[in-house]
């Protein structure tokens, strides 16, 4: 079965037990600026998670694309991917782990065949935090699972966090049995020797983490994943992701066009591939902070590899066509992107390819240096060197050090250079933002106060509820982004615009105090991302119709702003709506 009919099937055998289809978010998230990438599908459903109503109910579907990029030096062995798509299924406290174990049981052994002896599945032992799951257990048995396919593991196995905070829970996981030889009398799901691959995970999230502690969450909410990469090539019978129709034409392609040939650095070079085209047809572009350098990363280390296998980069186009052709029906949005994807990557790699060999040079004469005084590590900053002088991403230099006998020190180490380097450039930026204007030009000042009066406006006109969720400022315009369960009429778009420029008319004076951003909170400040504050935050206030947590800076009256017009308004993501509006 191909990954676009079992992306299919998976959705409507949800849509049939009364989920609603929705689409995939970005895989660059728009309003948390706290991650670099969508990582999971429940990333994008955190606030319905956590309680708040989803507009189309309690029950959903979807494929969501994701990156993860923390595993991006074991690309190139036959499981890891940095791009994926996670098929999910969602109950916002509505059923729970029966309904969800009946669900999961039936579509994989009626909708996907699989045979019942071939799944295993893990459940959580129990522990201070929350309870041996032994429903769980006994919803597998009375699904038809034996109970010696049942297993037991602690929180490093089966509890799910998406990183250190947020909505948790315990899990249950389910394995495809590939039919190899067990690797030895204890060879269990929990172990690595590919006997077993894990298929799906459902997790029952019903705890909120926070500073360590756990407490209940008001709605427990059930939240599955299913790696679509591998589901495919299990059920295809194929030995990993890299033979299915995903990899295979690009795979066999590179083949041809290497003179040096390796599979790994064929997997790297095509998986990479698909990753960056994924992220730039969401709007990324390589740069050297955050998601941009992630990007960069990928693409650079791409390059490298071609340049092993003796590819030349003449055929890049041809590849990039080759990989779109062979996505396209799955994600639209490469083909819609396709010429600003080969764009972006062919000017990035021309980039990296005139700092590569200076680069490689500045290398051989670190380790000839290193070796003649008799050591054989590479120290954080002569890797953070390489990056910064010759754009050697830390992978690279360490895959240069492998390849001539020769040690890095732990990534971790030149990450925390990276941070220290980062840093000192954001309190660099951060600095002329608080010396006053600069950068920050007369329009693009009253553009952001007129978002502090559609922000108070919208609770005004539309709901209480409603709260800002996002927003972009240009010289020409202003992008607003917040949660609300419709789209809008005219009429209240009508009286938004009323609201907005009557508050204008008033002439109201703006001013701020600065003050503890907990005591801003308790004040009712409006706030996105409280924890993202420094301790002591200003807060600006409009009259007495908007007091919002915000750097600044403002016009003093509200009088200068001119006449304020929606020119726009549209969905922007699940349950959030976006609003274009201009000062004439
Ligand atoms: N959030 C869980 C995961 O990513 C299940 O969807 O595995």
């Amino acid at each position: 079965m191909k990954a676009i009919e079992i992306r299919e099937k998976y959705l409507k055998f949800f849509e049939r037990h009364n989920h609603k289809r929705i689409p995939s978010a970005s895989l660059i998230p728009e309003n948390d600026p706290s991650v670099l990438f969508t990582t999971a599908g429940m990333q994008p459903l955190v606030p319905y998670l956590l309680g708040q109503k989803h507009p189309e109910g309690t029950r959903l579907t979807d494929y969501q694309k994701c990156v993860r990029t923390n595993d991006i030096e074991e690309v190139g062995d036959n499981r890891h991917l940095t791009f994926f798509e996670m098929l999910g299924n969602w109950s916002l406290g509505d059923y729970f782990k029966e309904e969800s174990i009946a669900m999961s049981f039936e579509f994989l052994t009626k909708e996907l065949g699989i045979p019942v002896e071939k799944i295993s599945v893990t459940c959580f032992a129990g522990d201070e935090d929350c309870e041996r799951d032994n429903v769980t257990a006994e919803c597998w048995k009375k699904a038809g699972i034996a109970e010696d396919h049942i297993y037991f593991y602690g929180k490093d196995d089966n509890w799910w966090i998406a990183g250190e905070e947020g909505p948790c829970g315990p899990d249950t996981e389910m394995f495809y049995d590939t039919g190899k030889e067990p690797c030895g009398p204890d060879c269990q799901p929990s172990c690595d020797c590919g006997k077993y691959v894990e298929i799906w995970n459902n997790v029952f999230m019903q705890f909120l983490k926070k500073d360590g502690k756990y407490t209940k969450l008001p709605q427990q909410n059930v939240d599955t994943g299913m790696g679509l990469e591998r589901i495919t090539f299990l059920l295809e019978g194929k030995k990993d992701p890299f033979e299915t129709e995903l990899f295979a034409p690009v795979m066999d392609k590179l083949q041809e066009l290497a003179t040096n040939d390796s599979i790994e650095s064929r997997r790297i070079a095509a998986e990479h591939l698909r990753s960056s085209m994924m992220i730039i047809a969401d709007g990324g572009r390589p740069s050297n902070v955050d998601r941009g350098y992630v990007l960069r990363r990928i693409i650079r280390r791409m390059t490298r590899h071609l340049n092993k296998l003796g590819i030349d980069l003449s055929k890049m186009s041809d590849l990039i066509d080759l990989d779109i052709d062979i996505l396209k029906d799955m994600y639209q949005e490469l083909d819609a992107n396709r010429e600003t994807i080969k764009e972006t990557i062919i000017a990035e790699q021309e980039k990296f390819m005139r700092t590569l060999e200076r680069g490689e040079r500045e290398f051989t004469k670190v380790i000839n240096k290193l070796k003649a005084e008799n050591k054989n590590l590479i120290d954080a900053d002569t890797a953070f060197n390489l990056y910064e002088t010759y754009g050697f991403p830390p992978e690279i230099t360490r895959e240069l050090a492998k390849e001539n006998n020769f040690e890095v020190v732990e990534t971790a180490e030149i990450e925390k250079k990276f941070k220290e380097h980062q840093e000192k450039s954001k309190a660099g930026s951060e600095q002329k933002f608080k010396g006053g204007l600069s950068g920050t030009g007369e329009q693009e000042i009253k553009y952001h106060t007129a978002t502090h009066l559609l922000n108070a406006a919208l609770r005004v006109v539309i709901s209480p509820d409603c709260h800002q969720k996002g927003s972009n400022i240009t010289p020409e315009r202003m992008r607003f982004d917040f949660n609300c369960d419709h789209k809008l009429t005219d009429e209240e778009k009508q009286k938004l615009e009323d609201q907005v420029n009557a508050w204008i008319e008033q002439d109201l004076p703006v001013s701020f105090e600065e003050m503890n951003k907990n005591d801003a909170a308790a004040k009712g400040a409006e706030h996105e991302f409280l924890e993202r504050y420094p301790d002591i935050v200003k807060v600006y206030t409009i009259g007495d119709v908007s007091m919002e947590i915000c750097g600044g800076p403002h016009v003093e009256h509200t009088g200068v702003l001119g006449h304020f017009k929606i020119k726009k308004e549209e969905a922007s993501s699940a349950g959030i709506r976006r609003i274009k509006a201009i000062l004439e």
